[in-house]
């Protein structure tokens, strides 16, 4: 039988990193991308590696002309490509809209929203012009500011993520009747570096301490709705954007 595979984009580290381990553990292969991130890369690869499991890194930005191309192909190498994880994503830096650049909102909506539509479309195209098998489906990884609109820190970030989620409502529907599930997980403020990149290292302690559970979420809580929605126990689930928020809405 075939290997099936998996693409996540952004598994050097993180939440992307936590699905990575989730996915490799059931039993996929694993095409991950990342851009600069070598040593967390080569981490992930090791771990695989001591494990049996087939991982490939591909260094490649998302946004890339080819990039979705060059993914699907990467994965398709290793056998049956199943399931993709759009996981990759930036905020820029934090503050109210008046102090973002262009470039800024440039980058933000292509990495998180642009080259997550242009993968979808590859993948899908990719699964119509095949025969049909009922374990695909396309996760994406959103984020609870898409509804709270996050004011005074990234509401150029929040709007990127309202799009990706009006994305996997429709797509869902669209594909639907080809087998194929389209949901997201939308994760609340999560322990990862993001935060630090965006200025505020310490920015997931002091959020976390005010949601409902008095704590930020871990990479692989998050993950761990992103691979139950890859399985077949979430087989009736599709259009859905899944809360892993500690208890913010
Ligand atoms: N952490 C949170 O509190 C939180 C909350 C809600 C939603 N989310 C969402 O969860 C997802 C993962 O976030 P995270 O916190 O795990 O982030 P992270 O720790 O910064 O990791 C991001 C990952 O994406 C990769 N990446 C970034 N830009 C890329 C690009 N253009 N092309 C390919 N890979 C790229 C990074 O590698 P390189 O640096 O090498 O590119 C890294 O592997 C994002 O979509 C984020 O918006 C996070």
């Amino acid at each position: 039988m075939t290997r099936t595979v998996a693409i996540v984009t952004g598994g050097s580290r993180g939440i992307g990193r936590a699905v990575v381990d989730r996915l490799i553990r059931r039993g996929h292969a694993v095409v991950f991308t990342y851009t600069s991130d070598e040593s967390g890369a080569d981490e992930v690869l090791a771990d695989a590696a001591s494990s049996g499991a087939e991982v490939l890194p591909l260094r490649c930005d998302v946004t890339d002309a080819d990039a979705p191309q060059r993914i699907v192909a990467a994965a398709e190498e290793l056998g049956n490509l199943t399931v993709l994880v759009n996981n990759a994503g930036i905020t820029g830096p934090i503050g109210p809209l008046r102090t973002v650049t262009d470039a800024t909102v440039a980058r933000v909506i292509d990495v998180n929203l642009t080259a997550t539509i242009r993968l979808c479309r590859a993948v899908v195209t990719r699964w119509e012009a095949q025969e049909r098998r009922d374990d695909r489906s396309i996760v994406n990884v959103t984020s609870i500011a898409a509804r709270t609109g996050a004011p005074g820190e990234y509401v150029w970030y929040a709007a990127s993520k309202a799009g990706v989620e009006a994305l996997t409502v429709g797509l869902a529907k669209e594909v639907a009747a080809n087998g194929v599930r389209v949901n997201a997980v939308s994760p609340g403020t999560t322990l990862t570096t993001i935060h630090a990149r965006a200025g505020r290292p310490d920015r997931a302690a002091e959020v976390g301490a005010r949601t409902p559970l008095g704590r930020a979420g871990s990479p692989d809580e998050i993950a761990a709705a992103v691979e139950w929605l890859t399985t077949s126990d979430a087989g009736y689930v599709t259009g859905a954007i899944v809360d892993v928020t500690g208890g913010i809405r």
